[in-house]
């Protein structure tokens, strides 16, 4: 009578040495009686063949883990830190700082922002721009589209005068990506203008069949943007990307991050807000974005029960991520075998922390978020429906029965309903969630 595949046991100390032998013998160990056993046979065998490349996952769990708690032990986070602040946040003991400098530590960066007062991704990243770029001044997209929601944002899309960039007079172009699927150089360093001053990378793939980036081209990319222009900024969006290596952005001199705290660096408990982290300047002029002018990063109340799932939801985040990096190995291998496109392919290094999966029709891409959803812990009764969703031309749909609305570092999937069809699945607290979520799926499509 066995349990779960060797792949799910806590490791002794030996893994980390990982030899032949301890491979062999943990496979041995692997049996269910097949009455008890809670996977369908195809997860059974996509876990047969990870054993290595979960293991790898643990092990960046515990490097990042460990310069998160170097991190904490240097901003000295206690917990008089959890106290929150009401009105203008000015009688603030410390906490807000205490977690902008541990945040800044941890992705290298000089400074950083982490508010509750970012919406979201889309927000955090607008207020990154908006810091930046001034009239006259061109922004270039150096990685393809970027994410849907910003194409209002950068006046891509019609904004109706609601103040995107265009309004004010920012210029846009993009630099289409290769046909490889990663950066076009040769295109990107012909791009690169006088008048650019801000080229805008996005680490992962969002709603195109594309594959992420890793932080080591991104690095590659600055350097040769800022060998051709030394005065264009580079900012990356770098939402589902934090945590999914052991370096970020600003290691490689990315000039200012953004990202969502329901995402990534939440670690599935933070409910609201987001974040920027860079070059002191930048953070301060986004911050001055997100505020006013002259408010400066000193204001700006956060009630108490939310500050201590900032501090343990980054502290989480490490292996949050791990287990979605878990689930992302999962799906492409079961997916894959039942003869579906998947990006990115099973078995390769990652990225991000997003799994597609081409399923070729629209009823195909219901039914899969269907069965999401009825496997999920919060409103497994419901079924979602695509729609319009403010910030997106296409209509989507979301499965997210997740404890925080619209949480991607929770178990969910989502997708447009547009060609090719492909269901775009992140996060999960654990990668059991996804075995026991692929049974459902596979009934269904
Ligand atoms: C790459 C990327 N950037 C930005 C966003 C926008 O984030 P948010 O939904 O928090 O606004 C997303 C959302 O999924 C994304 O995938």
């Amino acid at each position: 009578m066995l349990v779960l595949s060797c792949a799910s046991v806590a490791y002794p100390v030996q893994w980390l040495r990982v030899s032949m032998a301890t491979q062999v013998r943990s496979r041995t160990q692997v049996s269910f009686h097949r009455h008890d056993n809670p996977f369908v046979p195809e997860v059974v065998k996509a876990l047969d063949s990870l054993d290595a490349e979960f293991r790898a996952v643990d092990y960046l769990v515990a490097c990042n883990t460990s310069r998160v708690l170097k991190a904490f032990q240097n901003a000295r986070v206690g917990s008089h830190h959890f106290g929150g602040s009401t009105g203008y946040g000015h009688d603030e003991v410390g906490g807000r700082e205490a977690l902008d400098q541990a945040f800044a530590e941890i992705v290298g960066a000089e400074s950083a922002i982490v508010r509750s007062q970012f919406f979201s991704g889309t927000h955090a990243i607008t207020c990154a721009l908006f810091a930046f770029l001034r009239p006259g001044d061109e922004l270039l997209a150096v990685a393809g589209a970027p994410y849907d929601t910003l194409e209002e944002v950068i006046g891509k899309r019609e904004s109706h005068g609601a103040g995107s960039l265009k309004d004010f007079g920012v210029e846009y172009r993009e630099v289409p990506l290769a046909e490889d699927g990663g950066l076009d150089w040769d295109a990107l360093t012909s791009a690169l203008k006088p008048h650019t001053k801000c080229a805008l990378i996005q680490r992962s793939c969002g709603y195109s069949w594309r594959r992420s980036l890793s932080v080591n081209e991104i690095g590659r990319a600055i350097e040769m943007i800022k060998m051709y222009n030394p005065n264009c900024l580079v900012m990356v969006d770098n939402c589902y990307g934090e945590f999914v290596e052991k370096i970020e952005p600003p290691m490689v001199g990315a000039d200012l991050i953004a990202g969502s705290l329901i995402k990534n660096p939440g670690g599935t408990i933070a409910p609201c807000g987001g974040y920027v982290a860079g070059r002191k300047k930048w953070v301060e002029a986004a911050a001055a974005r997100l505020s006013a002018p002259g408010l400066g990063m000193d204001c700006g109340s956060t009630p108490g029960d939310i500050m201590r799932t900032y501090f343990q939801g980054l502290f989480l985040a490490p292996q949050m991520v791990g287990e979605a990096i878990k689930g992302t190995f999962l799906i492409a291998e079961v997916m894959a075998s039942r003869g579906y496109k998947v990006q990115p392919l099973p078995r390769v290094t990652r990225h991000d922390t997003v799994q597609a999966v081409q399923l070729g029709s629209c009823e195909r891409l219901l039914a899969f978020c269907e069965a999401v959803q009825r496997s999920s812990p919060v409103g497994s009764f419901t079924k979602p429906v695509a729609g319009s969703t403010p910030g997106y031309a296409s209509e989507v749909i979301f499965a997210d029965g997740t404890f925080i609305d619209g949480s991607t570092s929770e178990l969910s999937c989502d997708g447009p309903l547009r060609e090719p069809f492909a269901v775009f699945c992140q996060g999960g607290s654990h990668w059991t969630q996804w075995g026991l979520v692929l049974g459902e799926v596979l009934k269904h499509i």
